[in-house]
């Protein structure tokens, strides 16, 4: 996630931006994820997850249902790219929790073609315990890759007030 603050102190932003358990929950109690791909241990939303260490851009995410919150900035092309690749050749669903740049080459290029884009109202208020003078500074949306969905029907666009489904509507 992008950080003025960072940025203007020289400091390198912080990628440890834990998505908010509440957000997780609901998504969860919809897809059912098995596995979360870019985590430490602190913040895994799955048992099954994989470290920088063993760094999940390498792994296999074949078959998993794979909720995705990658480390913004320029890695989040490769991170897009990968839940494309895994999604189309070894059958795993990935749900990715990504800044919409609508503006950038892998949105047109894989976004625009996903099952399912939905924009979250409001900002989302990632957790970081290590920065806890942070402050969202991007939009949000839920960007979902299904192996099962039928070729060609085109991307279903959503605009997604998850906060009121998550009975904390403001
Ligand atoms: C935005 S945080 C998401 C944390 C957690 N999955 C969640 O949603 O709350 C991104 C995480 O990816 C981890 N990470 C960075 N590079 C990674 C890599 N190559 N493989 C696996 N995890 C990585 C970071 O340490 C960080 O914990």
């Amino acid at each position: 996630m992008t950080n003025v603050a960072s940025t203007l102190s020289g400091r390198k932003p912080s990628v440890e931006w834990e998505t908010p358990q509440e957000l997780f929950d609901l998504l969860h109690a919809e897809f059912g994820f098995t596995l979360d791909p870019c985590a430490t241990p602190e913040n895994a939303k799955c048992p099954r997850y994989f470290t920088r260490e063993q760094d999940g851009l390498a792994q296999s995410w074949a078959g998993e249902r794979v909720f995705l919150n990658p480390p913004y900035g320029s890695e989040a092309p490769l991170w897009v790219e990968k839940a494309v690749t895994e999604c189309r050749t070894a059958g795993a669903l990935v749900v990715c929790l990504i800044v919409p740049r609508t503006d950038t080459r892998w949105w047109h290029e894989h976004c625009a073609h996903a099952a399912e884009i939905r924009l979250l109202k409001g900002r989302v208020r990632f957790r970081n315990p290590g920065n806890p003078a942070d402050r969202p500074q991007d939009p949000s949306a839920v960007v979902v890759f299904d192996p099962d969905a039928p070729p060609g029907r085109p991307t279903r666009l959503t605009f997604w007030d998850w906060q009121a489904k998550a009975g904390r509507g403001r």
